[in-house]
């Protein structure tokens, strides 16, 4: 290995390396959850809106957009557990050799927090990505977007919309839904806060400040994501045609009912 990358290597196994990659793979996490929770949000205009946006995702750059970030999150996941992890027992080495004030016993509690709320994060992503991207269940696997298909004459897309709706009406996923992202925010709260610390950002002035921001952040995600389950279990968010779909069943279904005018 040349001599930059030798370097490059050791900075990035010494401890002020390991924790600037928390930070910065943290940061890149909180800005996908931005995206995704805003992504999400479309649910509420309706069909055609989040139904586009997915289609989106996965046609830009000729369908490698979707890939390129699946690998840079992926990477991303992978260096924030690595360093963490790697962090938390150089910590724990250090302090059984040198001391055993209650002080300490606190901060290993909260990391500790943080290892088991990230390891339920990486569970429940596992499960998304399983429920919502390959679709284990067949109930949601085969949701055609009739309207678009109708609208778009030898063209077809996945019925993202539907899938949501339908997905958060088995209350057992939602409720694991909601335990797990409530998970997510306790973690994010603490971990935006410490971010600060970690690219030198804190001062004695400054410190509640970025406190009231992790909290700020977490609880606009919190809610951003748990609006759409809460939605669906209350029946505010239903699965209902879509007025494009009702006039694209007309020519083929004579039986089918005229759409009503205003
Ligand atoms: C109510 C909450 C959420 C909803 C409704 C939701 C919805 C979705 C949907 C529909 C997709 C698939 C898009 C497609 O392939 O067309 C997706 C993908 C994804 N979601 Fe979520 N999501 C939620 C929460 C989260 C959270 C909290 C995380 C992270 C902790 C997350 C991480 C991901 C990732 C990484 C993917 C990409 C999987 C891939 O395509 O490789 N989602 N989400």
């Amino acid at each position: 290995m040349n001599p930059l990358g030798k370097a490059i290597l050791q900075f990035c196994r010494s401890t002020i390396g390991r924790k600037l990659i928390v930070a910065l793979t943290g940061v890149l996490l909180v800005l996908f959850l931005l995206g995704h929770v805003a992504g999400n949000l479309l649910v509420f205009q309706g069909r055609e809106a989040m139904n586009d946006y997915a289609q989106f995702l996965h046609t830009m750059l000729h369908g490698q957009g979707v890939w390129i970030a699946r690998i840079g999150l992926l990477i991303a996941v992978g260096l924030h557990i690595w360093a963490t992890v790697s962090l938390v027992k150089d910590n724990r080495a250090a302090r059984t050799e040198r001391y055993a004030l209650p002080a300490t016993v606190q901060a290993s509690k909260s990391s500790r927090i943080m290892i088991w709320s990230g390891l339920t994060i990486l569970a429940f992503v596992v499960f998304h990505i399983l429920h919502f991207t390959v679709r284990i269940d067949p109930a949601l696997a085969n949701l055609p977007d009739a309207a678009y298909a109708a609208a778009h004459p030898g063209e077809s897309r996945h019925d993202v919309y539907a899938m949501v709706i339908k997905g958060f009406q088995n209350p057992l996923v939602s409720l694991f839904y909601i335990v797990a992202i409530t998970l997510l925010c306790s973690h994010l709260s603490h971990g935006i806060a410490s971010l600060f610390q970690t690219l030198g950002w804190r001062s004695r002035k400054s410190a509640a400040l970025e406190k009231q921001l992790g909290w700020a952040i977490a609880i606009a995600l919190w809610i951003g994501f748990l609006s759409i389950p809460a939605a669906v279990l209350t029946g505010a968010l239903k699965d209902k045609p879509s007025v494009s779909g009702q006039k694209a069943a007309i020519p083929s279904d004579p039986a089918a009912p005229a759409p009503r005018q205003g």
